[in-house]
């Protein structure tokens, strides 16, 4: 069966894809900041002691993210995606967001997390993903990053890191393709998790449901695109 790698999994839509993939079938490889706090992902591992390997990396820590390649040097990963990223800029820090007040240095560490680590990431990984059958890379992005549907403004750090990982994404499927890997930047939509906030429009289960389906039919006609979870298109 194939193998999943999956990003920020002690919670809501990390969480829920590590659980769904399992459901499914998939070897899951699962990546925490602290594996002793992650109960709900221990008390996965107990059922699925054979199909779950846990393994802690912060994006925010380099070290963490080189030695991962280490740490899974004769692991195959079949679909890898990026899911963790910080909700700095975005939520807790909504006042240092505004034009007017914009914090530079909250701004350049969201940068760091929301686009430059995960590629870090994919970079450290892409022997094993190579090595995979489905050779799927995933990045979860956000409608925010949209310059086209940009018709509220604000959102500075969340909008632009966004964006910018939307640029990589098209890159990398560029640069990737005699390697025969496909790449996709996606939408969740608005989920209720704690970076969506309860006031969202979706749960976890449905989000993931149609992020599972839109990756199963990601092919290289639609590598390098941005989707939402239900499969339609996100205009750059
Ligand atoms: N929910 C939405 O409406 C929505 C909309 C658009 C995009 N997204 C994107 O979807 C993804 C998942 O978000 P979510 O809604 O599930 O948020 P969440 O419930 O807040 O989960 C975020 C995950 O990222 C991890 N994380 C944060 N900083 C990290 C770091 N420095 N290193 C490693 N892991 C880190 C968190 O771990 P800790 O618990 O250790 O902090 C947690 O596992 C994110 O990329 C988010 O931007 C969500």
């Amino acid at each position: 069966m194939a193998t999943v790698f999956i990003t920020g999994t002690n919670k809501g839509l990390g969480y829920e894809f590590v659980r769904q993939y399992l459901k499914l079938g998939y070897k899951v490889i699962a990546t925490c900041r602290n594996i002793a706090h992650a109960d709900n992902l221990n008390n996965l591992s107990s059922n699925f002691s054979d199909k779950l390997k846990l393994v802690e990396m912060d994006l925010n820590d380099v070290d963490s993210v080189k030695n991962l390649s280490k740490t899974l040097k004769s692991d195959v990963i079949d679909i890898f995606i990026s899911n963790a990223a910080t909700n700095l800029g975005y939520i807790s820090n909504k006042e240092k967001n505004v034009f007017g007040a914009i914090d530079e240095k909250i701004w350049i560490e969201v940068l760091k997390l929301n686009c430059v680590m995960p590629l870090m990431l994919a970079q450290q990984l892409k022997k094993n993903i190579l090595q995979g059958v489905e050779k799927k890379i995933i990045f979860m992005s956000a409608k925010t990053a949209s310059i086209e549907d940009n018709i509220s403004g604000g959102m500075y750090m969340n909008r632009s890191t966004r964006t910018a990982l939307n640029q990589v994404v098209k890159s990398l499927s560029i640069d990737l393709e005699k390697d025969h890997v496909n790449v996709l930047a996606m939408s969740p939509g608005w989920v209720k998790t704690d970076s969506g906030g309860k006031g969202a429009l979706i749960d976890v289960k449905t989000s993931v449901d149609g992020m599972i389906n839109v990756i199963s039919k990601l092919t290289r006609e639609s590598s390098g695109s941005f989707m939402d979870y239900k499969g339609e298109i996100i205009p750059w």
